[in-house]
């Protein structure tokens, strides 16, 4: 599947570009296609050390979704560090948490939170998918798909 990144706030849109960036509303002209955008684990039943820091945890209760990254926690120090969560139902982005600064305009001076976890209210229907996505500054992007 094709992947593509939106050059105002990072965030990844899958198959194809959206007509809007539906975290920062930037036109399909700002997406450029590209590869190997998201980290997967060598062998998921042995995460490594920095694997299992980087994989969200996800917890759902309701239209709770509450989730923390890393079965480790992951650091949150100003030169490494957790940028954003993000979040699609069944393949569309439609939510985005901040957790500190990134390297895009858009969001540069996000205040660093304490901690790598976040708490959203979620719209979510038995049978949906739902995919959380995280950006480490220095490791890249992680992703848990959880089945409703
Ligand atoms: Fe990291």
């Amino acid at each position: 599947m094709k992947t593509f990144e939106c050059q105002v706030c990072g965030h990844l849109a899958f198959g194809e570009a959206p007509a809007n960036c539906p975290i920062c509303g930037a036109a399909r002209e700002k997406y450029n296609e590209v590869k190997d955008a998201v980290k997967n684990p060598v062998d998921p039943a042995n995460l490594t050390e920095s694997e299992n820091k980087h994989i969200p945890q996800v917890n759902i209760s309701g239209s709770k979704v509450e989730v923390k990254v890393g079965g480790i926690p992951h650091p949150m120090l100003p030169e490494h560090h957790i940028m954003f969560i993000d979040y699609y139902v069944n393949g569309r982005g439609i939510k985005r948490s901040r957790l500190g600064p990134t390297q895009w305009q858009w969001q540069a001076d996000t205040p660093l939170k304490a901690a790598a976890q976040a708490t959203e209210e979620l719209n979510l229907k038995p049978g949906d998918e739902l995919k959380v996505l995280e950006y480490c500054n220095l490791h890249g992007r992680w992703v848990k798909t959880v089945k409703i």
